[in-house]
């Protein structure tokens, strides 16, 4: 392997980041992979090294970047709970915007030039008239959103200044799984619609609900533009090759430009596991608009990114293996501590 194939991944050991690893490591790039833990998995780091530490502890990645001969950062750790961000802004502020310019800092220090970031479709906000290409004035509302746009604009700053490359990259709503089921999506707390409803047809969770049927769309319910995290994974290696080859640094929206209703979701899950979630109707949120579709035109003409697996039965039906699969490791746990007793 080739010196000058190792990427550095910040939270590598995360849902979207592992999936990255697993990319780069099928593109011939070697993944070192950087995490404290904090909510990523010590078994989802299967296809590089790895450096336990915190994104706060400069001279730890400065070594890490130096020792192992980095060409470039992706750079996936963060603290990403939109309603913790409200109630706990400084965690945010602190992990987020903080942990990047450290991260930034033990970049310039070991003279690494590149950087890919997870940025999100956070950004933009909630009033939105069809597709929103990255031409649209971010107007985050909420900490977490905040702590994205702060860091993008960090990031053009200290591109004009010390020619520090970056593209940040805006993923609208990752979902699904790994192909081959070998990685997936496991947060805890579990927020996102997907595998919460995944888990209420498991009967895992009894609190599932749908947020709102009044909107103004077709059945009622908010539609989301969701994109395969297999997708999200060649999209950063695409863009590791563009800024390597001198791509001007920007943001570029990640998503289809089509959008799925909850209700979609719903007869999607049933079509692919022949069971019915239970769910409840509750209000709207605060801060929930009815569409959120990105314009995918920019990625794909700089970055030539396209997306393959973001179907919704490609991305219901992996994601429905992965918890499938969980479920059933964890199923195993309890009959052999009840064995061992016996
Ligand atoms: N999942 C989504 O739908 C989505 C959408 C838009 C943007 N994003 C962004 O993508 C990135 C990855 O999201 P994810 O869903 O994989 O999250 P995740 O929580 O699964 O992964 C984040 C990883 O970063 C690590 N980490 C966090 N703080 C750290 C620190 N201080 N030092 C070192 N490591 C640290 C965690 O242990 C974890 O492994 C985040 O920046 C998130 O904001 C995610």
């Amino acid at each position: 392997m080739s010196d000058n194939n190792r990427v550095l991944v910040v939270g590598g050991a995360g849902y979207i980041g592992s999936h990255c690893c697993k990319a780069l490591a099928a593109a011939g790039y070697r993944p070192v992979c950087f995490d404290n833990f904090s909510t990523g998995h010590r078994d989802f780091v299967k296809w590089g090294p790895v450096i336990e530490g915190d994104i706060h502890d400069q001279s730890r990645l400065a070594d890490s970047i130096k020792q192992h001969g980095v060409i470039a950062v992706l750079h996936f750790a963060a603290s990403s709970l939109v309603g913790e961000s409200v109630s706990d802004p400084q965690k945010y502020y602190h992990n987020n915007v903080a942990g990047t310019l450290s991260l930034l800092r033990a970049m310039r220090q070991a003279q690494c030039k590149t950087l890919v970031f997870s940025s999100s479709g956070a950004v933009y906000g909630e009033s939105h008239q069809g597709l929103i290409s990255e031409s649209e004035i971010p107007r985050p509302v909420n900490p977490y959103g905040r702590t994205k746009l702060i860091i993008e604009e960090m990031l053009a700053d200290f591109q004009k200044a010390y020619a520090l490359a970056s593209a940040c990259l805006r993923y609208f709503n990752a979902s699904g799984a790994d192909l081959s089921g070998d990685i997936g999506e496991d947060h805890d707390p579990e927020t996102h619609l997907i595998p919460r409803a995944l888990l209420a047809t498991q009967g895992k969770i009894d609190d599932f609900a749908i947020y709102g049927d009044d909107y103004d769309t077709p059945d009622g319910t908010a539609i989301r533009d969701y994109i395969h995290v297999m997708d999200l994974a060649r999209a950063h290696i695409l863009a590791l090759k563009y800024l390597v080859s001198g791509g001007a640094g920007s943001c570029f929206n990640l998503g289809t430009g089509r959008g799925h209703s909850v209700r979609q979701i719903l007869r999607q899950i049933s079509t692919e596991t022949g069971k019915k979630t239970s769910f409840a109707i509750k209000p709207r949120r605060q801060g929930d608009p009815p569409v959120l579709v990105a314009d995918p035109a920019r990625a794909k003409a700089s970055l030539g990114f396209v997306p393959k697996y973001s179907d919704l039965s490609t991305i219901v039906r992996s994601a429905w293996t992965w918890h499938e699969r969980v479920q059933r490791a964890k199923a195993r746990e309890p009959k052999q501590t009840v064995q061992l007793l016996l």
